[in-house]
């Protein structure tokens, strides 16, 4: 296992690519189960997740090919630029010891139903953060006329005759439940509204890929999407949209070493709250020509409550709490979306953070200083916090367990590293 290594204290400076995002490639990827035809995906990041559910994918049948960055000695390193196809699907059963790995595999249920009439998927089961049930995703397929039933710990979905459009009211907003009716709809019979659907710029981005595949999708970016059902769809290109929680990430990480930084290909209008709530706190933002630059010279407290888009994200929640432990005003951190996402507050802890938490909201006062120490990283979001808290913490930190950090960032350390981090990716001692 790798662990990361950071001398605090110094501040980024220069320029850092953003990646394409993570959580518009996984259900991209997903959304090349509706056709034969191939789809190209440019601007795909290189992250473990896209690794393991593109095993996933290979295992029902799907064709990848790499394009570009052919990586040498056959390694499994994958390209910036994939073709999948899906010629027919030889397995509609997606097992639990592949999509345990990696909880957005649930997003093959929509498209394997659609395209085949039946679908057998693993549950996901819960992950760090929370238990996250399927439960939307399956109430929507039911009332698409799917016959949806649970087996030893498998959906058995079974739409022999086809699904039939709908509308599909979501009690509250869900992203990957949003996405996994938008796709099955589209090959659906007739016309399915999705209301309170969620507005993620990563459904905006599916949306455009199903559109540009042949798909017939109105109210895409509000709340309300309707589908015409088609009886097929077509291949395309699309490029992955850029990766607002990298940004986000980074901007934070730039704040806390009052550092000034140029985000190449960032989009500061996918920021939402974010931007507004870094704002408020003393952080400036400047659009460029290839992105946007951000800089902080001096940094007070700020709320923040995370909310669904264009709410503050809840993905950016630890990365925020680990900037305001280097301000010296006080912050409320209140997090509404998952049960369980403050493991990163006993790690900055020990790092010296003065955080109480008070059920859902955690109180940040601001130290005259972190102090570098030893640390674990418990899921992706808290990996990259403890990195955040490291950048700036007196002495050294060591964040072990990166390999949640590799599930959501590319290339994290030498990006950091080349804007003037003192940071290095190490082995585990044995
Ligand atoms: C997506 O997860 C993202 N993952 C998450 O990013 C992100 O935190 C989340 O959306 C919220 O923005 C991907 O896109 C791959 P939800 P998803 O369905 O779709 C509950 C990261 O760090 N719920 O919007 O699973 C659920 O438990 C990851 O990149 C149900 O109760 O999130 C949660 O409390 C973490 N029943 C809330 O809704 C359901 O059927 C929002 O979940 C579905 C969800």
């Amino acid at each position: 296992m790798d662990r990361i290594v950071i001398q605090g204290g110094n501040r980024l400076s220069g320029k850092i690519q953003v990646g394409g995002a993570k959580n518009a490639a996984l259900p991209l990827m997903c959304a090349s189960l509706l056709t034969s035809d191939p789809i190209t995906f440019q601007n795909l990041p290189r992250l473990a997740d896209i690794e393991t559910l593109a095993r996933l994918l290979v295992q029902h049948g799907v064709q990848i090919t790499m394009n570009g960055d052919q990586s040498s000695k056959g390694e499994s390193k994958y390209g910036r630029c994939l073709t999948l196809q899906a010629k027919e699907i030889t397995d509609t059963t997606a097992p639990y010891d592949l999509v345990r790995k990696m909880r957005a595999s649930i997003l093959v249920l929509g498209p394997i139903l659609a395209r085949c009439g039946e679908a057998r998927v693993s549950l996901p089961g819960g992950c760090a953060i929370g238990t996250r049930p399927v439960d939307l995703h399956l109430k929507g397929l039911e009332a698409l006329g799917a016959e949806i039933e649970l087996d030893q710990g498998y959906v058995v979905a079974k739409a022999p005759d086809g699904l039939i459009g709908a509308d599909v009211t979501f009690p509250f907003v869900s992203v990957g439940a949003t996405e996994n009716l938008m796709m099955a709809a589209c090959l659906a019979k007739g016309t399915t509204r999705l209301i309170n659907a969620a507005r993620e710029p990563e459904i905006t981005d599916l949306a455009d890929c199903l559109i540009a595949m042949g798909a017939k999708i109105e109210g895409v970016g509000s709340d309300t999407l309707i589908i015409e059902g088609v009886d097929s769809l077509h291949g395309c290109t699309h490029s992955v949209v850029a990766d607002r929680i990298e940004a986000g990430s980074l901007a934070m990480a730039v704040a806390a070493t009052r550092g000034d930084v140029e985000l190449i290909g960032g989009r500061l209008d996918h920021l939402g709250a974010a931007v507004e709530a870094l704002q408020k706190a003393g952080v400036e933002f400047e659009e460029t020509e290839d992105g946007f630059r951000v800089s902080c010279e001096a940094l007070s407290g700020t709320d923040v409550m995370t909310e669904p888009y264009p709410g503050f994200p809840t993905d950016l929640q630890a990365q925020i709490m680990a900037l305001m432990t280097t301000t010296d005003g006080a912050s409320m951190v209140t997090e509404t979306i998952f049960e369980n996402r403050f493991m990163h507050v006993p790690e900055l802890t020990r790092m010296g953070a003065n955080i109480n938490l008070h059920g859902r909201s955690a109180m940040i006062r601001g130290v005259d200083g972190m102090n570098g120490a030893p640390v674990m990283a418990t899921d992706l979001r808290a990996s990259m916090s403890l990195i955040i808290a490291g950048l700036v913490a007196k002495g050294e930190t060591i964040v072990s367990r990166i390999y949640h950090l590799d599930r959501g960032y590319e290339r994290l350390e030498e990006k950091l590293a080349a804007c003037g981090a003192n940071i290095r990716r190490e082995k585990e001692p044995d």
